[in-house]
């Protein structure tokens, strides 16, 4: 929404953006900032509910010709004083950020909710504001590269200047940088399926890499055959769009410490349920299936140039675009992994569990994992349990959780746990091969998938899988998201790798 944001901690502001709780008055710091009592007054009326993001305003009389005056006040409410928390700072940034569109503000708008946060207990400042970053910065994701001539007005996109305590400069643009990373995620998924096609989809990994000095290595046509990368083959073979794998790599400086964490990423450039064909209004919206191995680029951006860690940190994105033709591969097919694994393929549209399946091998037996977690549109059958609310999660491994659930919190990208049990692992048994891709009897779809994968996976090492299809976007247009891509994912592994 915004052309650019500025944060900065001096200059002449026009508005002043003061906060209060519901059924609360304004706090003494912030009624000292009143001009004339307007925002006091102001609260009396009745949109002014104290609601969390509401916005009211309050304009100071000011003389004709003054310069360098307030002309205006912001008083967002912050909801109820005990629910306040550091993650409820997005919604407050993306409430000011939009009423700055709405206001066509152009002049520089002071946040001071420093009287108003003062009021509550054990409130992490710092957490509060790299949030309050992270929802300007969400807010402000453009991507219009689509619009062509036929808009009678092209979108005109104003600059936000923020002006807040020195303080809190740093933080606040450390958050803003982190959702850069999550908007480069979101421009990816938003790229149709014609310009992100799997060889653009590594290009931009390879700029990406160069730009932030990760290592990159794309295993394309015959590495595929030496590899064994049999899902990405057999999945990618009717498309012209060859399927590829990426692989990523941040080593810290001086070498880090531990084993790596691999991030393992479906990036389906479009998926069309192959001949096994998805019908009716099925299909749309599948550019989006590559949305996994989007958002472990957009971390491993974040990795690379804001959260640093000291663990290495490899991506593999497993590249392919599930089509149609005389050569694409069939249910009733017999494939063979490397790790030994047969799959009889049933159906060609669980295809998003065959390509992880070969990132899945390979990070086992080739690098040394500390932890493998993967990200991927896989299920419509999450989308029916947990809605746009909570990401499906699968981890068995009570660590690896934990640390997903930490990272879940301070990110605000929600997980649920759902079950694993030895007979899901049985339903994918097949009379043919060892396992099928998927069970015809459309029993548990989303255990399904992690059932499927956990096959590829060597026992002891810890693993996490998140089924993101109901997350990844949104249609609905508010608080820091327009109607499109969310990028969940990339904030939650930054904050994963922050924390250890
Ligand atoms: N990419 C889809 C899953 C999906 C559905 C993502 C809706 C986003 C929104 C996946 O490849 C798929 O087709 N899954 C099938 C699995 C079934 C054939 C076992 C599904 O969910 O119907
Ligand atoms: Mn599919
Ligand atoms: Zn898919």
């Amino acid at each position: 929404m915004f052309k650019s944001i500025s944060i900065v901690s001096t200059g002449s502001p026009s508005t002043l953006v003061l906060g209060y709780f519901k059924d609360a008055k304004l706090d003494k710091a912030s009624a000292s900032r009143d001009i004339g009592g307007v925002a006091a007054a102001a609260l009396t009326r009745t949109e002014s509910t104290g609601d969390l993001g509401t916005v009211s305003e309050a304009y100071p009389a000011t003389k004709a010709g003054s310069k360098n005056a307030i002309t205006r006040i912001m008083l967002v409410g912050l909801g109820a004083k005990d629910k306040f928390e550091s993650g409820s700072m997005r919604a407050v940034a993306a409430a000011i950020g939009r009423r700055c569109v709405a206001n066509k503000e152009t002049g520089m708008v002071e946040i001071d909710l420093s009287g108003a946060l003062g009021e509550v207990k054990k409130f992490d400042a710092e957490a509060g504001a790299q949030s309050f970053g992270e929802g300007l910065g969400l807010l402000g994701w453009v991507c219009d590269h689509f619009k062509g001539t036929g808009q009678k007005e092209p979108i005109k996109r104003l600059p936000l200047k923020v002006k807040v305590a020195a303080g809190d400069v740093a933080q606040i643009k450390r958050g803003v940088a982190i959702a850069e990373s999550a908007n480069f995620c979101r421009t990816l998924s938003q790229t149709p399926p014609n310009v992100a096609t799997t060889g653009w989809m590594a290009q931009q990994a390879v700029k990406m890499a160069r730009q932030t000095g990760l290592k990159v290595k794309i295993f394309e046509g015959a590495d595929l055959e030496r590899e064994k990368f049999e899902g990405l083959i057999n999945v990618g073979k009717a498309s012209e769009n060859k399927p590829c794998m990426i692989r990523l790599e941040y080593r810290p400086a001086g070498g880090g410490r531990g084993k790596p964490a691999i991030l393992v990423g479906k990036t389906m450039t479009y998926d069309t349920g192959g001949l096994s064909l998805k019908i009716n209004n099925g299909m749309v919206g599948m550019k989006r299936d590559k949305d996994g191995g989007c958002a472990v680029l957009g971390a491993m951006h974040a990795i690379a140039t804001v959260i640093k860690p000291k663990r290495p940190v490899i991506a593999l994105l497993a590249v392919a675009e599930n089509s149609i033709s005389d050569e694409a591969y069939r249910p009733d097919d017999v494939l063979t992994y490397r790790n030994g694994v047969t799959v009889e393929v049933t159906n060609t549209d669980a295809e998003g569990r065959l390509v992880l399946a070969d990132a899945l091998c390979w990070a086992c037996e080739k690098e040394n994992p500390a932890y493998i977690i993967d990200l991927a549109t896989l299920t419509g059958g999450v989308v029916v349990a947990l809605g746009s609310t909570y990401a499906g999660m699968f981890c068995e491994d009570d660590n690896l959780r934990a640390k997903l659930e930490q990272a879940s919190k301070a990110s605000g990208e929600r997980v649920w746990r759902l079950p694993m049990h030895e007979e899901y692992r049985e339903l994918m048994k097949s009379p043919i091969a060892d396992i099928l891709n998927s069970n015809p009897n459309r029993k548990a779809h989303p255990i399904q998938g992690a059932a499927f994968l956990s096959y590829f996976v060597k026992e002891n090492i810890p693993w996490c899988h998140l089924d993101i299809a109901g997350v990844h976007a949104t249609e609905s247009n508010k608080g820091m998201f327009v109607d499109g891509p969310t990028g969940w994912g990339t904030r939650l592994l930054a904050a994963m790798l922050d924390a250890e």
